[in-house]
């Protein structure tokens, strides 16, 4: 009996090892030994605001400062410093040949990892996803996973959030199985008659008697598949696709490649990568080309944080930032200045978006105290090749950075470690080419530095483009980072002038959009070199959506603005004016039609008022009161862009009444096409006082949905200036509140409670579903208007 037994515990142990994958997510943990929470979990987003949080007294040097000013909100004014730890308990079903996997997509910062009170690994740098084999540390049933977090003071410029607030995955395999982003696919040979797939596979665990195959699935069927060879440590295999489907922005198809181990019959382990046929190529001749189409990259800068939700990742906040973006014609992305969430990039394969992953905004030499120049000797490589393996298969991803920024660009030994850095990513993947955000462009033109690195990207600093273009190797020029154009939405300055930097008593920015930074430009200057050079490889925008810190120009001693300015669409995630001025020539699809400013300017009667014009028409005529203001044209006989800040581009891109008397009523736009003919209208009206609130679902999905939220007058008119307390109520057991956001970067009133002040006559408030069933309704209310309801379905 005894023997009949010992028989059965080895079949049970060895069906075990033969097991299938198992990938689950740890979404329940406990924070700080009470709160229950569900990752991803941002501590600190639910404030309360407070000036005297990391106050860093710096000159920043990027931003021509010599000496050192105390600054306020640099972080956002959160309460984000400080140690936090998350505990959970998972079941886990342990034979000895089980091995598990923990697999964090990003832990905000100094991660101290813990497995039934055993220390199981670190990784200091809170952006970067890290696994850590913990199978020696775990046992057969319940197991005690601790994590332990701590954020430095002085570490960053921008708001980085606190905690678990990426997900984290338990992976449980065989003994015999493909490792974490141990697949590497590319397509040496793509056409639109016939692509050739490469599929490297790393093997880990015992070999003998197991072989390996590699199926291709397109809309899911299998569409191809390789031999099945025996397995190797590392092991190449070569598929031949007909008639591939290509991937570009317009078009994103994706391929998912299935690769399956096997002993004898039995499958061991089966991983899945989605992957993507499309060609990439930068020359002096060509440009940067995608399937031999060259393009300019229509690109934005984004910073991780989601505006009220704080960085806790959220698929649907991401997925509606990008439509929005999508809208505008936007088709790239670059994750400055650290590596993004695995949502972000699987979205931009999905919704069609080319990106620039970029790891650092520090090297060796300090931007902040605590930055990540204290770790860099010691964790960049490990860094960068976990940047590189995790997001290589990605068709989206187009181009690696290796730094922003970063002091060393003029520095002795600079250059080396721009060569080390830049290897890296070439030995990890030859496929695509690498830039650098430079801002000292002078110097990195004369000193080697921009001619080391694949694809110079300058940050800015346009009027070295002409001087660089004739120095450099390369024979192209990425904008890196451009524009950094700053403004409120809904708030405008007069008079309407070019100024930089300017500040004002009310802590805003004004959006004629002609405020940029002394370092930078409008956006003008940007789309006429994009324009008038075939050299010019294209830009990506500071920024696409405004984000928590950085408040510049109000950053020294300028509380309470804790949020940028310089978002094309604001922290709530309604579109500024700026978002049609680049609509207007980004999207090619669907014609820009937008005047500004708003036209309810009580005790303006009579004074210079400038209207402006948004649109993709060339010309359009413009009406104050049935009066016409005349005709205006773009401007198309201009000589090519010099590059200068202050040049006069501006009439190619805007149309223009510099001299309009406000008078209250009606401004009307009509836009004339090529031939003359009208093409289309738009109009402002004044309004009165506010009588009621409306609301929109802007974005409505299976976990959240943002309502938009205005005040109108009795005639149904937006109250453009509105700044009334708005009460969110819901009702019904399917959906609670999430977050409330106005825009407003001086606004101090919580994220995370269910009221808040319009600003400019908006907000935004999120929702989410509880899973349970049953309707939700959103009411909105404010004392003295008429309520809104509005039930999301
Ligand atoms: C750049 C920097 C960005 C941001 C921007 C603001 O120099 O790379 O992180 O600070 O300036 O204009």
């Amino acid at each position: 009996m005894k023997r009949f037994l010992a028989i059965l515990a080895i079949a049970f142990v060895s069906t075990g090892a033969l097991a299938q994958r198992n990938e689950t997510l740890l979404r329940d943990w406990t924070f700080n030994g009470t709160q229950q929470v569900r990752i991803p979990h941002d501590w600190a987003i639910a404030g309360p605001f407070d000036r005297s949080i990391d106050l860093q007294v710096v000159a920043i040097r990027q931003n021509g400062e010599t000496e050192a000013s105390e600054k306020t909100a640099r972080s956002g004014g959160l309460p984000w410093i400080g140690k936090g730890f998350y505990e959970c308990n998972v079941d886990i079903d342990k034979t000895p040949e089980t091995k598990c996997t923990l697999l964090f997509d990003g832990a905000m910062s100094n991660a101290k990892v813990y497995v039934n009170g055993q220390f199981a690994g670190e990784w200091p740098y809170g952006y970067n996803s890290f696994h850590l084999d913990v199978t020696e540390f775990v046992k057969n049933g319940s197991n005690a996973i601790r994590v332990e977090l701590e954020n430095r003071p002085g570490s960053s410029r921008w708001y980085p959030g606190a905690g678990l607030y990426r997900n984290v995955h338990l992976i449980q395999t065989g003994e015999t199985r493909v490792p974490v982003w141990g697949t590497q696919i590319t397509t040496p040979v793509v056409s639109s008659e016939q692509a050739v797939v490469s599929v490297k596979t790393e093997v880990e665990g015992p070999l003998e008697g197991v072989t390996v195959f590699t199926e291709i699935v397109f809309d899911g069927q299998v569409v191809a598949k390789s031999a099945e060879s025996p397995a190797a440590s590392l092991l190449e295999q070569q598929i031949e696709l007909g008639h591939p489907a290509l991937w570009s922005p317009e078009d994103p198809n994706l391929y998912k490649a299935v690769t399956v181990l096997r002993k004898g019959l039995q499958e061991i382990d089966r991983y899945e990568t989605v992957f993507g046929v499309r060609s990439i190529s930068v020359t002096a001749e060509g440009g940067f080309q995608l399937n031999g189409q060259r393009r300019q990259f229509k690109g934005v800068c984004l910073h991780h944080d989601l505006g009220p939700l704080g960085s806790a990742v959220n698929e649907s906040a991401i997925r509606r930032q990008l439509s929005i973006l999508k809208d505008m014609g936007c088709d790239a992305i670059r994750t400055s200045h650290n590596m993004p969430a695995p949502e972000l990039v699987q979205l931009c394969n999905e919704m069609g978006f080319m990106m620039m992953l970029e790891p650092f905004d520090e090297w060796d030499i300090a931007k902040c105290e605590n930055g990540y120049h204290l770790f860099f000797e010691e964790w960049a490589e490990r860094d960068m090749v976990n940047m590189l393996r995790h997001y290589r298969n990605d068709p989206c991803v187009v181009m690696w950075s290796i730094g922003n920024e970063v002091p060393s660009q003029g520095t002795p030994g600079g250059i080396e470690t721009a060569r080390f850095l830049q290897d890296i990513c070439h030995r990890e993947d030859p496929t695509r080419p690498v830039t650098c955000g430079m801002d000292q462009v002078w110097t990195v033109n004369r000193n080697g530095f921009a001619a080391a690195i694949d694809v110079p990207g300058y940050n800015y600093r346009t009027y070295y483009f002409l001087e660089g273009i004739e120095m450099l190797p390369q024979g192209y020029l990425l904008g890196s980072e451009t524009a950094s154009c700053v403004s409120s939405r809904g708030v405008y300055h007069f008079p309407a002038e070019k100024v930089f930097s300017a500040t004002t008593p009310d802590l805003q920015s004004s959006s004629y959009d002609e405020d940029a930074c002394n370092w930078s430009n409008i956006p003008d200057v940007d789309f006429a070199l994009a324009d008038d050079y075939p050299w010019y490889l294209g830009q990506f925008v500071w920024t696409g959506f405004d984000y928590l810190g950085e408040p510049h120009p109000y950053d020294t001693d300028a509380w309470p603005s804790h949020s940028s300015y310089f978002g094309i669409v604001d922290l709530a995630g309604i579109p500024k004016d700026r978002f049609w001025l680049y609509r207007s020539v980004w999207n090619t699809a669907s014609p820009t039609l937008h005047v500004l400013p708003h036209w309810t300017w009580p005790g303006r009667e009579g004074e210079t008022t400038p209207v402006y014009v948004y649109t993709s028409w060339p010309s359009a005529e413009l009406f104050v009161n049935g009066v016409s203001q005349g005709v205006r044209t773009k401007r198309t006989d201009a000589p090519p862009a010099d590059g200068s800040q202050r040049a006069d581009v501006e009439d190619r891109y805007r149309l223009m009444w510099k001299d309009v008397s406000y008078e209250p009523g009606t401004v009307l736009v009509v836009a004339y096409d090529e031939n003359g003919k009208e093409a289309g209208r738009d109009s402002v009206v004044t309004a009165g006082t506010p009588a009621k609130l409306a609301s929109e679902a802007s974005f409505v999905s299976d976990d959240l949905s943002f309502i938009t939220v205005s005040v109108l007058d009795k005639a149904g008119i937006p109250v453009p200036t509105a700044d009334n307390p708005i009460s969110v109520r819901v009702r019904g057991r399917g959906l609670r509140f999430k977050a409330i956001a106005n825009g407003d970067a001086t606004c101090l009133e919580s994220f995370l409670q269910p009221q808040m002040h319009l600003f400019s006559g908006k907000l935004t408030v999120i929702v989410e579903r509880t899973g349970k069933p049953g309707k939700g309704v959103v009411v909105l209310s404010s004392k003295g208007l008429k309520k809104t309801k509005i039930r999301i379905i």
